[in-house]
């Protein structure tokens, strides 16, 4: 393990009412020693098991257990110590506290603070292993999971209560293991991505449109991986449902002509474009300025041809590291290994659509082919673990493009 994986971060540990509580005074200590500046928040019950003292003395810090401590508001207020956190770290979380977070309670400090941060949550779960089998906790952690919660553990072996099984809070060292590792290395700190998520919405007349099935969540995954690993992010997406990541400028279009201005306005100050977004390729040849009535006949529409947005920055004297999606229902490898070409791309993601894949799907599988016969396959995943797989990869080839100038 590198002992110094966490230097600069500022971590707030948790501590929640179990007899693990007494494992967290070790795991301050490492924490120290990995490089962290660390805060620590009781809970009520933390703090019948340990004592707010050993924390302080341990953490060089102040420690703080109630939303309704005057003084201590008046020195770092809990939103203050929201937002002074890069990591929110909870260990060992118990049942309770796993239902209160997946539950968005914010009825004590602990619980209002991960409300009010924008920071990476983790949590290291302990409690008796039947609590932790149960399908409430389950649950619970799998909503937690879903919106990026990190779950560390837990261990299994022998419990305080004398039953056998998983429920133990990991080792201190593995905490801070899992903890260095979910971080990641910060591989993009000083890059400037575009990336381009979502379909657009061409208008027939002031009601209807020709869209297509995109939900952006693929492009807005990979605008938040780029951020978390440090890169300055600008987002442009079209007409989708989705809030946006943190740590990142967002830019609101609908057509592909609006997107394509949105790009290229950003396109040359950007070391990186993904084109994630599902570009509708045709639009109608006029837009009815009045709604369309019924005439009894067929309604003709005449559609043109929308302007290839990624074909256009490709063209640019001066053009960013380009990274395109290619959305198949067959021959897969062959047909994007053609458009990476065509397109002069420098990375391009492939996928198979239709069949229960792709669009408006919460998980997906990538192909990803390069110049000079690269390809790593990314297997089915969630799209916020592919997209951090696929950003990595990009990171790469990005850097061996340059030391190839
Ligand atoms: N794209 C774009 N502008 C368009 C259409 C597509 O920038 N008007 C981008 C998409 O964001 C994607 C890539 O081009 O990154 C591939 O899109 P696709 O429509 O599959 O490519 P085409 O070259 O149109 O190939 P085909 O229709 O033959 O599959």
């Amino acid at each position: 393990m590198n002992v110094q994986g966490l230097t600069g971060a500022r971590v707030l540990l948790g501590v929640s009412g179990g007899i693990a509580a007494y494992k967290a005074a070790e795991l301050v200590r490492r924490l120290g020693d990995a490089g962290a500046e660390v805060r620590v928040v009781l809970t009520a019950n933390a703090a019948r098991f340990v004592t707010a003292l050993t924390f302080q003395a341990l953490s060089g810090n102040p420690v703080r257990s109630s939303l309704w401590d005057e003084s201590a508001e008046a020195a770092m207020s809990h939103i203050e110590l929201a937002r002074w956190a890069d990591e929110v770290l909870i260990a060992p979380a118990s049942a309770d506290c796993i239902a209160r977070l997946a539950h968005g309670h914010a009825d004590d400090l602990l619980t209002t603070i991960c409300l009010a941060s924008a920071a990476a949550v983790s949590v290291a779960p302990a409690m008796n292993q039947q609590m932790w089998a149960h399908a409430a906790t389950q649950a619970n952690l799998a909503l937690l999971r879903e919106r990026g919660v990190r779950v560390f553990g837990p261990g299994s072996g022998s419990q305080a209560c004398g039953d056998i099984g998983a429920g133990r809070l990991l080792e201190a060292g593995a905490i801070v293991a899992e903890l260095i590792a979910a971080r990641g290395p910060r591989a993009l700190a000083g890059l400037n991505f575009l990336v381009s998520a979502g379909p657009t919405y061409e208008d027939i007349d002031p009601v209807r449109f020709i869209g297509n099935r995109s939900s952006g969540r693929m492009g807005f995954a990979i605008a938040e991986a780029a951020a978390q690993q440090g890169a300055a992010v600008t987002l442009i997406a079209g007409p989708v449902a989705l809030a946006t990541p943190a740590g990142m400028t967002r830019v609101d279009v609908r057509s592909a002509r609006e997107m394509r201005d949105a790009v290229l306005a950003q396109a040359a100050r950007n070391d990186v474009f993904v084109s994630a977004a599902a570009v509708a390729d045709f639009r109608p040849q006029i837009m009815a300025p009045q709604k369309l009535k019924k005439t009894g006949g067929a309604l003709e529409l005449s559609l043109v041809q929308n302007p290839d947005i990624l074909a256009e920055v490709a063209a640019l004297p001066q053009r960013p590291f380009l990274v395109g999606f290619a959305a198949e229902t067959e021959n897969v490898e062959e047909y994007a290994r053609a458009k990476l070409e065509r397109k002069r791309l420098d990375l391009i993601a492939a996928n198979q659509v239709g069949a229960g894949l792709g669009f408006e799907q919460g998980d997906n599988a990538l192909l990803l082919l390069w110049p000079g016969g690269g390809r790593e396959q990314l297997a089915r995943a969630d799209k916020r673990d592919l997209a951090r797989r696929l950003v990595a990869r990009i990171g790469e080839q990005w850097r061996a493009a340059r030391e190839h100038t």
